[in-house]
This record gives structure tokens, C-alpha cells and sequence, in this order.
């Protein structure tokens, strides 16, 4: 069956259901195809919601993960997404080169257009998801598409794993201010350091008279002293960080988020626990940047992402991007072996050995 067929299936099977409707566009991602659907006379979005809980869909399209985005933002339509049978696998050659500063393309949205996650504006990422369901994957991707094109004199990297099990092949990078961090002792001291040295890019900003770090870097490319590197804290699981000494995290994760921006620092934080303790409502609303993959419930959902729909996702990188509380886009990510990382590192160790 083709995504046509199947999205005609779709309007057949709605009528059924009492929901009649019209086909407006059929898309295929990566990942899912898609149907917007115009709501037939007396249709309501209430009734369309409800079919998100229903397995018909699924059984007649022959997929096992139907979701319902109802409506589709800014338009009188719904759309139902479902799983393709020959789901395809993204590699970062199949995006586009990152941008500069800091815009890592992070994967293809259903209409394979790339997703990009621009940092200079949305300076902080949540990413959380269920175990196994790309989050890791996705630092990866991330980190490897700034290191294709950025040196350590324009990135410098705070690397946080205290499970010790993601980061160990960055040990080594030139890119790197201290070693990977592998227990919470060392993490929470190179947080405090990151506030440091914000602070200290604060006084030096005023000094020169600058309002941002943009402009601190004109001023010191013209005096011609060496200019700021973006600084990125990349922590794989907040939790173990957040059961050590909550607070003092929080409040550290907290001002890094409020203040960083304007000095050039930026945050990237993964978590499996999508709980209130963890990612706490401070936390929440200063890194405004969500990456929900696949989540095992409607509430964790809500957690991250202030609405359902995280729990109808695939795993493996299907994934919904959301901005400040924007509706999500849902999205593939691209797919990094550890072979790629451990040769995109090696390409700067050797350059600096
Ligand atoms: N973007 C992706 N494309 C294809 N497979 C993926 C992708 N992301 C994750 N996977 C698969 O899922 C596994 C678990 O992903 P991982 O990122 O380690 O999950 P998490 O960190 O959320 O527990 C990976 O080893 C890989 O096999
Ligand atoms: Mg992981």
C-alpha cells in the first residue's frame, strides 16, 4: 500500500468512525506519513481527538503507532500520522551542513524538510525521552555537527556523563575545558566553574562597553585580542546530577539558562525522567527548547512538552521539537554510530597532537 492508499484508507475508516472528513495532502517523512484531513459538516476537534485512543486506525493501516495532531496549529484541519513499514534511517550526510554560530540541523520533519535547532535564539535544550529512545543518539549528532565545522578557538565544550558511558570517546578533544565529567562531585564543580566564567564575560563585556557577546567579540576582534568561543554544557542525565544536591544544581542550571545567553553560553540537558523533582518547574520554563522522544505516558508528555502526544512516538529518534511552548514539530534525528564519533573526535586530536 502506498501513502496515498493508506491515507484514503484513513478517510474511509473515519467515515466509519462517524468522522467524515476530506483528504487535503498526503506526506511521508522518514520516519511516519502523514494525512491532513479537512473535517467533514458538524465534525468537531473533540471528536477527532478521541480517535487517537482508538486501535482502528491502526489495524486498518496496518501500522502499529497512530497519532492524531488535532488541530493542525493555525489551520481548520487535523492531521493523523502513522508509522511507515519501511522506515528509513538518517545519517548526518543526509542534512545540512550546520550553520553557524551554533545551528546544528537535528533531523527531517515528516515533509523531509530539516529541522534545525538555532541556539542563538533558543539558547538552552531539554531533551528527554524514555530509555532506547534516541536521546544519547541525539547529543551525538548534535556534538558531531558542531565538530565538523568548529575549532576549539569558536566552541569549547562542558561535557557531562556521569554514567560514564556516552562521552568517554570525547576524552581528548582540544574542544574541551576540563576532562569529561564522570562523577556528580566533578560535574557540580565544573557547573560552578561555567558560572565563573560567565560572570567573569559579564564584567569583561561591560568593560568594553558591549552589550552582548556578539558585539564583546567585534570590540576584541578590533582590538585585536583573541575573541570568546561559545561555551556548551552538554550533561547525558540531569538525574544523576539532580539526586546528588538538587539545589544547588537547579540554582546552578538556573542562572547558566538566565544569563547565558548574552555572554555566548549555552545548555543542552538529557534526561530519562520526566518528573517534577528533576526536571523541576524552574528548570522548565528557563530552557524554553524541548526535545521530546517517545515517553511511556500522556503526563510525562505533559511534563516536557505541556501537551500529549510524546507517547504515541516511535522510539528511535522520532522525536518532537518545540520552542517556548510553540506546537511540537515532529521530526526524525539523524543516527551517529560510535564509530562516526570516535572519528570525528579523532580528526582534532590528531590536529592538536
Ligand atoms: N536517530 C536514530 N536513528 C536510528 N536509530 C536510532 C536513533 N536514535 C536511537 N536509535 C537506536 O536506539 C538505540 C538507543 O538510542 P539512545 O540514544 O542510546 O537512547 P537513550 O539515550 O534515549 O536511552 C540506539 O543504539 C540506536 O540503535
Ligand atoms: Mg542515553
Amino acid at each position: 500500500m502506498t501513502a496515498q492508499e493508506q491515507a484514503e484508507r484513513v478517510v474511509g475508516k473515519l467515515a466509519e468512525l462517524g468522522v467524515p472528513c476530506s483528504l487535503l495532502s498526503v506526506t511521508e517523512g522518514p520516519q511516519v506519513a502523514r494525512a491532513e484531513l479537512e473535517p467533514g459538516d458538524g465534525v468537531r476537534m473533540h471528536d477527532t481527538r478521541k480517535l487517537s485512543r482508538s486501535d482502528d486506525l491502526a489495524y486498518a493501516l496496518g501500522a502499529t503507532h497512530v497519532r492524531i495532531v488535532a488541530p493542525v496549529p493555525g489551520r481548520s484541519a487535523f492531521a493523523v500520522e502513522w508509522d511507515r513499514a519501511d522506515r528509513r534511517t538518517i545519517t548526518l550526510d543526509d542534512l545540512p551542513d550546520a550553520g553557524w554560530p551554533l545551528a546544528p540541523t537535528i533531523g527531517l520533519d515528516v515533509d523531509n524538510k530539516p529541522v534545525i535547532a538555532y541556539l542563538p535564539d533558543a539558547p538552552h535544550i531539554l531533551i528527554a525521552g524514555q530509555t532506547g529512545a534516541g536521546k544519547s543518539v541525539q547529543l551525538h549528532a548534535i556534538l558531531c555537527a558542531l565538530l565538523r565545522i568548529a575549532g576549539p578557538n569558536k566552541l569549547r565544550l562542558v561535557m557531562v556523563d556521569p554514567k560514564r558511558v556516552e562521552f568517554a570517546s570525547y576524552d581528548g578533544l582540544p574542544h574541551l575545558a576540563a576532562p569529561v565529567a564522570s562523577d556528580t562531585e566533578t560535574a557540580v564543580g565544573q557547573l560552578r566553574g561555567v558560572v565563573e566564567n560567565m560572570e567573569r564575560r559579564y564584567r569583561l563585556l561591560e568593560t568594553l562597553g558591549a552589550r552582548n557577546w556578539a558585539d564583546g567579540n567585534d570590540a576584541l576582534a578590533r582590538l585585536d585580542r583573541d575573541t570568546l568561543p561559545y561555551v556548551l554544557v552538554v550533561v547525558d542525565e540531569l538525574a544523576d546530577l539532580m539526586m546528588t544536591s538538587r539545589k544547588e544544581v537547579e540554582s546552578l542550571i538556573v542562572r547558566l539558562a538566565q544569563k547565558g545567553r548574552a555572554a555566548g553560553v549555552h545548555l543542552i540537558l538529557a534526561t530519562q525522567y520526566p518528573t517534577a523533582n528533576i526536571v523541576t518547574g524552574l528548570i522548565r520554563v528557563n530552557v524554553p527548547t524541548k526535545v521530546c522522544f517517545a515517553v511511556p505516558d500522556m503526563t510525562a508528555s505533559r511534563v516536557i512538552l505541556d501537551r500529549n502526544g510524546a507517547e504515541s512516538l516511535l522510539g528511535r529518534g522520532d522525536g518532537l521539537l518545540s520552542f517556548g511552548g510553540l506546537p511540537p514539530v515532529r521530526f526524525q534525528s539523524a543516527y551517529v554510530s560510535p564509530e562516526e564519533v570516535t572519528e570525528t573526535v579523532s580528526r582534532w586530536t590528531k590536529v592538536s597532537a
